[in-house]
């Protein structure tokens, strides 16, 4: 059933909202099809869920497909995984664009084939301009790479330590100019960080589910979304109505 508009925008909505893609191996087991059949399946959803984002009027959302630990599975599905992202790139970018979907990236490109480099680059050169949502593709990324290459750049450019501030830190970070997450959404059951978006999530919400990726649609993430409407964002300070609180001694 479809809501109408104005509740949902009646209420605190995330910016920006990360995204750990999991269960799609599973999801191709339960129907015996082979694993890639689940990472297609899996791509296809991005498509259905970026619509969904933009129907709730979501800015930023930040996909995990392939993390620096990535490259420890098998290599058949290693390269699947490449010629996914290749496909998107070359197949969808059209759409995406046509949607006024901003495309980024996170994470170190320098280990991508430079065929894959320079369709990235010209996928992100296209939609630069485009205001309706940004959609940030996190490949070859890891949480503590990111801190490594942000310290790696502050020494190249010979940063003085007393300079170093968690503002100065943000902005050496792949995610330099975004804001940080506000909700952290993971599929399938499992309940880790996996070194994902570590040091900008540090305040977000977390909303773990049991439904596999390929399944989550758009009524899942109005659950999300309405889960996040419901808590109490404290960023380490009191409860307001603890504020006046008198102690005694
Ligand atoms: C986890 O499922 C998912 C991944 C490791 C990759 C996510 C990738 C995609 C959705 C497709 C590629 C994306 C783009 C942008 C082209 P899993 O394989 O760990 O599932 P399992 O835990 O059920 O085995």
């Amino acid at each position: 059933m479809t809501e109408p508009k104005n509740e949902l925008f009646s209420r605190p909505k995330p910016r920006h909202i990360g995204i750990i893609m999991d269960g799609n191996g599973r999801w191709a087991k339960a129907r015996m099809l082979p694993r890639m059949a689940g990472h297609r399946a899996g791509t296809d959803n991005i498509r259905r869920v970026i619509d969904a984002c933009i129907e709730f009027g979501i800015e930023f959302v930040t996909v995990y497909a392939f993390s620096t630990e990535n490259w420890k599975r098998p290599s058949d599905e290693v390269q699947g995984l490449m010629q996914l992202l290749s496909e998107m790139l070359d197949d969808r970018i059209g759409e995406l664009h046509e949607k006024g979907v901003r495309l980024l990236h996170i994470g170190r490109l320098e280990q991508l084939d430079a065929l894959t480099r320079e369709k990235i680059k010209n996928a992100l050169e296209l939609t630069r301009n485009n205001k309706t949502i940004t959609l940030i593709i996190a490949w070859n990324y890891g949480g503590r790479d990111e801190v490594v290459a942000a310290v790696q750049k502050m020494l190249r450019d010979q940063v003085k330590p007393d300079d170093v501030d968690e503002k100065l830190l943000s902005s050496y970070m792949f995610t330099s100019g975004i804001p940080d997450p506000d909700l952290m959404i993971r599929t399938s059951g499992e309940m880790r960080t996996s070194n994902f978006l570590l040091w900008q999530s540090a305040y977000a919400e977390w909303f773990f589910t049991d439904t596999l990726w390929p399944d989550f649609d758009r009524e899942s993430l109005r659950q999300a979304l309405e889960s996040y409407a419901s808590r109490e964002r404290r960023f380490g300070k009191r409860k307001p109505e603890d504020e006046k609180q008198q102690y005694a001694g």
